[in-house]
C-alpha cells in the first residue's frame, strides 16, 4: 500500500507519464466548460476575452490550460487579428488552428521555460487553478493534519500541517473549525498565479475559475472526481479528473468579479428577437433564441454564472 499526500498524488495522477490530462481526448472528453462542450459558449467566452482584450490594447491572447485549443479557435473566428498561444501538457493539437502557436507545459504549478517576457498580452487561465494540485487538511479536533491517500482513494490523516501551509490556513480559514473540517490550502495555487503573473511584461492576466471567499469557505470540502462526463469520487490513479475549488480572494488579484456580472457589464446580454422574425427569418430568429440560451447557461446563478474572473492589469 502506497500512501501520499493529495499534494503529491494529485499531480502524478494528473500530470506524471500516465496522467489523465494527457489523454487523446484530453478534457473536453470528460466535462464541459464555458470554452467547450456548451453550445454557442465558448463563443460568448471568446467574445468576453476578446472585448478585454479590445479595451486594453492587447495585441495577444495566450491561453494557459489550452485543453485542445477549443477557445483559441473560437478567439481566431472573431479576432483575425490577434497573435495567439496555446499552453498545455500534451503537444501541439491536430485541430489547433494554424495561426496559433502552441507550448508545451509540465503541468500543475509548472510553467514552460519558453513562457517569459509575455508583452501587450491578454493571458487567460480558465479553469487551470482547480486543477493545480494543493494540500488537504483534515482538523481531528486538536489540529489540521495533512490527508494521505491511496491509489484507491482511500484516505487517512497523517502529520500535522506545518510551514507555509499552515501559516496559510491561519491567516486565510475559519478560526472555528470543528473535528472532521476539511481544508483545500491555497498556497501552490497562489504561488502558480504569482509565476504566471511573473511572466507578463504588460497586459492583463484573467483566472477564472469556481471558487470561494474568506466568508463562504467550504466546510466539507469540495475535492472531487470527473469520468466521462459524470461527477465521481477522485481517484489518484490517472483514471478520473482531480479538481478542488479554489480560495480566489489569497490569489492577490486587483479585482475580482462574477462571470454574471462581468457579461452584463461588458454588454454581451443578446436582445430578445422580435416575434415577427419568426416569421420573416426563421433560422436567424433561432440563432438569436441559441445565443440567449448560451447566455442564460453561461450566466446561471449557482452555475457557471457564480464562476469568478480574476482580473489583474500589468504594465512594469
Ligand atoms: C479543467 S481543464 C480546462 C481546459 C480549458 N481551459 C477549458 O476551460 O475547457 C484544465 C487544463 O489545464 C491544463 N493544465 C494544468 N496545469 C497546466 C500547466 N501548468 N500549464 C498548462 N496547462 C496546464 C490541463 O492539462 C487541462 O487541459
Amino acid at each position: 500500500m502506497v500512501w501520499q499526500s493529495w499534494r503529491s498524488a494529485w499531480h502524478d495522477a494528473l500530470y506524471g507519464p500516465d496522467g489523465f490530462y494527457r489523454q487523446v481526448s484530453g478534457p473536453a472528453g470528460h466535462f464541459a466548460t464555458s470554452a467547450q462542450g456548451i453550445p454557442g459558449g465558448g463563443r460568448l467566452l471568446a467574445r468576453a476575452l476578446v472585448i478585454l482584450a479590445e479595451r486594453s490594447g492587447c495585441t495577444r491572447l495566450v491561453d494557459v490550460g489550452a485543453g485542445r485549443g477549443e477557445l483559441l479557435a473560437e478567439v481566431a473566428a472573431i479576432a483575425p487579428g490577434l497573435r495567439l498561444t496555446g499552453v498545455d501538457v500534451v503537444e501541439r493539437p491536430a485541430e489547433l488552428p494554424e495561426v496559433a502557436d502552441w507550448l508545451r507545459s509540465p503541468g500543475g504549478t509548472g510553467l514552460p521555460d519558453d513562457l517569459r517576457g509575455i508583452e501587450h498580452a491578454l493571458v487567460i487561465a480558465h479553469e487551470w487553478l482547480d486543477v493545480v494540485p494543493c494540500t488537504i487538511a483534515e482538523y481531528d479536533g486538536a489540529v489540521w493534519r495533512t490527508v494521505e491517500v491511496d491509489p484507491d482513494g482511500d484516505e487517512r490523516l497523517a502529520d500535522p500541517v506545518a510551514g507555509s501551509d499552515l501559516q496559510w490556513l491561519q491567516q486565510n480559514w475559519r478560526t472555528n473549525a470543528t473535528e472532521g473540517d476539511r481544508a483545500e490550502i491555497g498556497t501552490t495555487r497562489d504561488a502558480a498565479f504569482r509565476e504566471l503573473r511573473a511572466r507578463i511584461d504588460s497586459g492583463v492576466l484573467v483566472a477564472v475559475d469556481y471558487g470561494h471567499l474568506r466568508d463562504d469557505r467550504p466546510e466539507w470540502g469540495t475535492l472531487t472526481g470527473y469520468r466521462d462526463g459524470v461527477q465521481c469520487p477522485p481517484r489518484p490513479d490517472g483514471s478520473t479528473d482531480i479538481t478542488a475549488h479554489v480560495a480566489m480572494d489569497t490569489l492577490g488579484a486587483d479585482e475580482l468579479v462574477c462571470q454574471h456580472t462581468l457579461f452584463d457589464r461588458l454588454g454581451l446580454r443578446p436582445e430578445a428577437p422580435a416575434i415577427a422574425l419568426a416569421s420573416e427569418d426563421p433560422p436567424a430568429y433561432l440563432r438569436a433564441l441559441a445565443e440567449r440560451g448560451s447566455y442564460a447557461q453561461l450566466t446561471a446563478t449557482g452555475g457557471l454564472g457564480d464562476f469568478w474572473w480574476a482580473i489583474t492589469r500589468i504594465d512594469h
